[in-house]
């Protein structure tokens, strides 16, 4: 396998698969966050400092094979630019004549940003032309036919390049042209840009070598989002915290009174089985004890406190309480390796806050003290942020989706295409 470090770029085209997926503002357009395009940066500079000319292809949103404006990536060229600290060109589509020309004519040190992927059906293999009411042999037939055009597509991005990087660790577990397809096209020149490389390396750390006491901090609203992970996990930790909403499906399958919290009651048996599997397992399991409630889901609601098992009639829980905070901040202080997947409370709202707060300021201090931390999936990430603790924490991952597979032991399509 190719590794992007002893690789020479020298006057080579380089087509790169990034995760520019990046928020817009709704109004203006503009990048609202540009953390995944700060992380291609590494990949980016390698390639021109070598004298390789570059091609980056990314997709944006899920315009299901629609073109839309609202999901160009033409509106994301400035951060891009500042970025980079250089002009780049910009692909109106990523087939066209215009496109083709601007490829070829590339030189050195030159970069092209293509259009998004997800402008055509073959890049994701879906066939979103159908008509409504389409029989079952129409959709099979319009499978059929959008993936032997995604042969095309996936030859036409390919001619583009004299080799492949795929730094889009966010998208890996997506089975798609850019991701997993095009690999097969240069079969001794693909390999992983720096990201992939440092996302793989905090993940296989943490499932692989980590160093004990390892806590797993597991939040967010739902426990089916979150079994798998939880699954693989408990062969590996010594102690499992639970919040968020996900806290009252386990409140309630032990009989506890949760006022309206959220919960899903088909969920119950299964948390009693993850409770029960933690047991055999030797894994210290943490749940909430107290709560902060609101009388509705409103970020002026009134608020009250109560044990998570005590909720009053017509209440729900929206945020860990005082008494969780001390002891979850005990757990996450004492360790040596974190892993954070899911906030504990309803952060956007300030009154609900304070537990996802608390919790990213403990994981920093445990890290400052040595302790390894990740921390993935959207919300975790932005509380982090909105905290200003990114540079405290060991590593921020910028896959959601991405990362939860692999930390549920599933290969990654996009890491599987080239690692084999
Ligand atoms: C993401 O933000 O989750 C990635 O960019 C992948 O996008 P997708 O979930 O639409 O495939
Ligand atoms: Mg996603």
């Amino acid at each position: 396998m190719q590794t992007i470090d002893k690789y020479t770029f020298s006057g080579k085209k380089v087509i790169v698969r990034v995760d520019f997926n990046v928020p817009l503002n709704k109004q203006t357009f503009e990048v609202t966050d540009d953390t995944r395009i700060r992380g291609a940066l590494p990949t980016i500079k390698k390639i021109l400092n070598d004298g390789g000319s570059l091609i980056l292809m990314s997709h944006l949103g899920r315009p299901n094979g629609q073109v839309q404006d609202k999901f160009s990536l033409r509106h994301i060229v400035p951060a891009v630019e500042n970025n980079i600290g250089r002009k780049i060109k910009f692909a109106a589509d990523c087939m066209g004549d215009d496109t083709k020309q601007l490829a070829s004519s590339l030189k050195p040190g030159e970069i092209l940003l293509l259009e998004n992927l997800r402008f055509y059906e073959e890049e994701e293999g879906k066939p979103y032309h159908l008509a409504e009411g389409a029989s079952d042999d129409d959709k099979k037939a319009a499978k059929a036919k959008v993936k032997e055009s995604q042969k095309n597509f996936v030859k036409q991005l390919a001619s583009y390049a004299n080799c492949y990087v795929n730094d889009a660790f966010g998208t890996a577990h997506r089975a798609h042209a850019s991701t997993a397809l095009i690999a097969a096209y240069f079969p001794d020149n693909s390999m992983f840009g720096f990201l992939i490389e440092s996302e793989l390396k905090a993940m296989d750390k943490v499932l692989k070598s980590a160093e004990k006491p390892f806590t797993a901090i597991m939040g967010g609203a739902k426990v089916s989002d979150k079994i798998l992970i939880i699954e693989n996990l408990l062969d590996r930790v010594d102690n499992l915290i639970i919040g968020g909403g996900m806290t009252y499906t386990f409140i309630k399958a032990q009989g506890g009174k949760i006022g309206k919290s959220l919960c899903e009651e088909d969920k119950l048996d299964l948390a009693l089985n993850i409770l029960q599997m933690a047991k055999e397992k030797g894994v210290n399991v943490f749940i909430p004890v107290d709560a902060v409630n609101a009388d509705a889901f409103d970020a002026n609601a009134n608020t009250g406190q109560s044990k998570t098992n005590e909720t009053p009639d017509g209440w729900m829980g929206l945020d860990i309480g005082p008494e969780t905070i001390e002891i979850f901040k005990g757990v996450i202080e004492a360790s040596k390796t974190i892993l954070w997947n899911g906030p504990m409370g309803v952060f956007e709202m300030d009154k609900f806050a304070k537990g996802t707060t608390t919790i990213a300021q403990s994981i920093a201090n445990a890290s400052q003290k040595g302790a390894f931390s990740l921390i993935g999936g959207g919300d975790s990430v932005a509380a982090i942020n909105k905290n200003k603790l990114a540079d405290k924490v060991s590593y921020v991952s910028t896959g959601g989706g991405a990362m939860l597979e692999y930390m549920e032991g599933k290969e990654l399509p996009g890491i599987k295409a080239i690692r084999g």
